[in-house]
């Protein structure tokens, strides 16, 4: 009986405090991203205060229990203890189990205490990464609130990596983004449980790293002439005596610095030094570098295509290289060296005495060849230091090195092909992971490179490809993301872009496949986005967006427009004419319909509060909506738009020409007839067009409208010539035709295609309203 005891009473003390405060948590309840492979709930939770004692035996675990620590100090108002010896309630502790994998780590929150067990530091880091996403929001609070209960739920978490490799890189070149935004990215990362940052130091717009041998790299290669002010492709050729004011480069002690830090996190930092194309920096600071010595400037912005490239021939340019590579690898402890080798035009080495040569030594068919040779050098050169290269997919052209790792961004196919012939690859496919595209409708949205890559893409994304084999798989690494930094002003921007992102990514890299879930994981990102909040991250809204598409009943002349928004059963409410979003708007659950001119307005509600931006439509009825459009020149299958109704439907497109909106035409004119049913009296055709040239797409060069009453004999009324103009920006434009009012069925459209661009591509002529008054 007296053994008994003192357990009865423990009984009856728990007892007593589950009836008081305990919550009881749920599934729900654990909203962490990217999520655990296996999570057990059990009853009872854990709670943190001044008196929880972090129980660490090594610097490093001092170090990831301090980072945990002092969020406490600031959020909370309390500070718990960083100890040596458990005590015997209310701790944390960390186990090391040689059996587990690298990054694996196991959370046990039971009868008080909890326990990390992992193989070493990375699982370490993981554990505490998920112990704050089982806290609430507020423990990214700046400030104490003495509100929240810091309370965990008991659980066992057992949880790893898919890939190993879970990536995010940062364009420097292009945008110099200092330091501390550095660090803070790395803060980020880890978060997402992300552990590499590959750093781009090179590029045609600025060279970023200290090299000691090659002073002028950095004084003259990392400045340009400031254009910072005018957009990225509409920027200057500057002349080569022209001072350079934008820009900077970090120190090596500085990126000594980053690795360091990032270390304590688990992300290897991965320098990438690109080689033979994208170092106009590079030749602005040593001519001699370049086939034919040119002086060049260091180019304010952007520059296509590039044919200022290295010297392949000149064996002055391997000694610089190598040069390079040697003060790299004593700043970056990484296994890797990223050596670029993209986009390459190689028609200086054609002309080059020196590339000849050395293609004629060694029975080099072409310039495809002698890349191949100069990568295959390089990889031996940094092979013999103990590392390894990767290089993006254009490596493969010409003859992979032979222990190179392949990062494919064109699409997977390259990422294919380097596994096909046993090589390790990183899929980084602009379609999924290039984060300087847009994420959301395109008018609605900051400047962003001319492609679509919205939050549920990137969740879609998987870096094997269906058709590998269980031997190829084994050779993807994982995926990243990539910041292109063209249209970047500063780090507000820079989140803007990755985040949310990243974390879809994170669950794509870290989740099993099949716990992927997208209505799972919105629901889970709600409280990711407060953290963000509470961080300080401007990070993007644009998955709240609302967007339209419509459906025409002929018969009664009726458009019905369906709203839509990426998340499962979005609330989204709507308001008709001159009003404004409020308590009062309508709730969206079926299509509006609508028989004239009328605004709609529309936004995503959470918590009875609009959310985002309104999305703002005018709906233009015309004499055409509603009418068959016959087409004799057929659309272009890849923009087939809403169908055949597309150009009546009066919902307009964006500057998103994937927004399905739009119908195009490749080379070929547009000719299409309206069949408005009977004679209508009309004065006025209205073409909506757009024009993005960066991507091939040009304004019509002529329109013409024909009527007729029978359909067979047409009559020019109205023509409109516009030439060809250059054009930096993505441009909406409707071309108008007026004409003597006249009685009229069958109303022709021609839109004549600029079929050419001064640079030779093929045109696209996009169009996605034909509005007949
Ligand atoms: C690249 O986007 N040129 C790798
Ligand atoms: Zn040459």
């Amino acid at each position: 009986m007296r053994t008994l005891k003192p357990l009865f009473v423990l009984i009856f003390f728990a007892v007593l405090s589950l009836g008081y405060s305990q919550k009881i948590y749920t599934d729900k309840d654990i909203q962490i991203i990217p999520k655990p492979n296996q999570l057990l709930i059990q009853s009872g939770t854990f709670e943190f205060s001044k008196n929880t004692v972090f129980v660490a035996n090594t610097d490093f675990q001092k170090d990831i229990s301090t980072a945990l620590i002092s969020k406490f100090q600031i959020a909370a108002g309390f500070s718990p203890v960083l100890g040596t010896k458990a005590p015997q309630r209310n701790f944390i502790q960390f186990k090391v189990d040689p059996a587990f994998h690298k990054e694996a780590y196991k959370l046990e929150v039971i009868n008080n205490s909890i326990t990390v067990t992992a193989n070493g530091n990375a699982g370490f880091i993981y554990g505490l990464e998920t112990i704050r996403q089982l806290l609430p929001v507020a423990i990214e609070s700046k400030y104490a609130i003495t509100s929240e209960k810091w309370q965990i739920p008991n659980v066992t978490i057992t949880d790893e990596p898919r890939f190993k490799w879970r990536g995010l890189m940062l364009d420097l070149s292009r945008h110099f983004f200092d330091k501390n935004y550095i660090m803070e990215t790395i803060d980020r990362l880890a978060m997402h449980k992300m552990n590499v940052l590959h750093l781009h130091l090179v590029d045609d717009q600025g060279w970023r790293i200290e090299i000691k041998k090659y002073p002028k790299l950095t004084e003259v290669g990392a400045w340009r002439v400031d254009q910072e002010n005018v957009s990225w492709n509409a920027r200057l050729t500057t002349n080569p005596d022209e001072k350079g004011t934008y820009g900077g480069f970090f120190t090596q002690e500085e990126l000594k610095e980053i690795v360091k830090y990032a270390a304590t996190k688990n992300i290897e930092v991965i320098p990438e030094i690109e080689m033979p194309a994208h170092v106009s920096s590079a030749i602005a600071s040593y001519p001699e570098l370049a086939c034919f010595d040119q002086r060049i400037g260091v180019p304010s912005g952007g520059l296509w295509p590039i044919t200022d490239i290295y010297c392949a021939g000149k064996e002055t340019t391997f000694e610089f290289l190598q040069n390079v590579i040697d003060e790299v690898i004593t700043i970056f402890p990484s296994k890797y060296i990223h050596i670029g080798g993209d986009e390459a035009t190689k028609t200086n080495w054609e002309k080059c005495p020196h590339c000849q040569k050395r293609m004629k030594d060694n029975g080099l068919k072409n310039v495809h060849e002698l890349q191949s040779y100069f990568v295959k050098r390089m990889e031996k050169y940094i092979n013999s230091k103990g590392k390894k290269v990767i290089g993006w997919d254009e490596i493969l052209e010409g003859g992979l090195a032979p222990e190179a790792t392949v990062m494919s961004w064109r699409g997977t196919k390259g990422g294919v092909e380097a596994t096909e012939q046993g090589h390790d690859v990183i899929m980084t496919p602009e379609s999924h992971c290039y984060f300087n595209f847009y994420q959301g409708p395109q008018n609605e949205e900051p400047l962003a490179f001319d492609a679509y890559t919205p939050l549920s893409k990137v969740y879609e994304f998987d870096p094997v490809v269906p058709t590998m084999t269980p031997q190829e798989a084994s050779h993807v690494l994982g995926g990243q993301a990539n910041l292109w930094a063209e249209h970047l002003a500063g780090p507000k921007d820079s989140e803007y872009m990755i985040f949310p992102r990243l974390a879809a990514l994170s669950e794509v890299l870290w989740s099993s496949k099949d716990s992927r879930n997208w209505n799972d994981f919105t629901t889970r990102l709600a409280p990711m986005l407060k953290r963000y909040d509470y961080l300080g991250i401007n990070y993007a809204k644009s998955a709240y967006l609302v967007t339209a598409s419509s459906s025409a009943d002929l018969a009664k002349k009726q458009i019905n427009v369906t709203l839509k928004n990426e998340f499962p059963n979005p609330d989204i409410r709507y308001v008709l004419g001159d009003k404004n979003i409020d308590q009062n708007a309508l709730k969206y659950t079926n299509p509006i319909q609508f028989n004239g001119t009328t605004v709609l307005k529309a936004s995503l509600f959470q918590n009875e509060k609009p959310v985002g931006k309104t999305f703002t439509d005018t709906i233009i009825f015309h004499k055409a909506v509603g009418h068959k459009v016959n087409y004799l020149t057929p659309f272009n299958d890849n923009y087939k738009g809403d169908g055949p109704f597309t150009l009546a439907n009066t919902i307009r497109g964006s500057k998103n020409f994937h927004d399905g909106q739009w119908q195009a035409w490749l080379v070929n004119d547009m000719e299409v007839v309206v069949d408005l049913g009977t004679q209508e009296s009309i004065e006025q055709v209205i073409v909506g067009t757009l024009e993005s040239q960066g991507s091939g797409v040009n304004f019509p060069v002529k329109i013409k409208v024909l009527i007729s009453n029978d359909g067979i004999k047409y009559q020019e009324v109205g023509k409109i010539s516009r030439p060809y103009a250059a054009n930096v920006t993505s441009e909406l434009k409707d071309f108008k035709i007026n004409f003597a009012k006249i009685n009229t069925r069958f109303v022709k459209v021609i839109a004549v295609n600029l079929k050419k661009s001064p640079k030779g591509e093929s045109s696209w002529l996009f169009v996605d309203e034909i509005l007949v008054n």
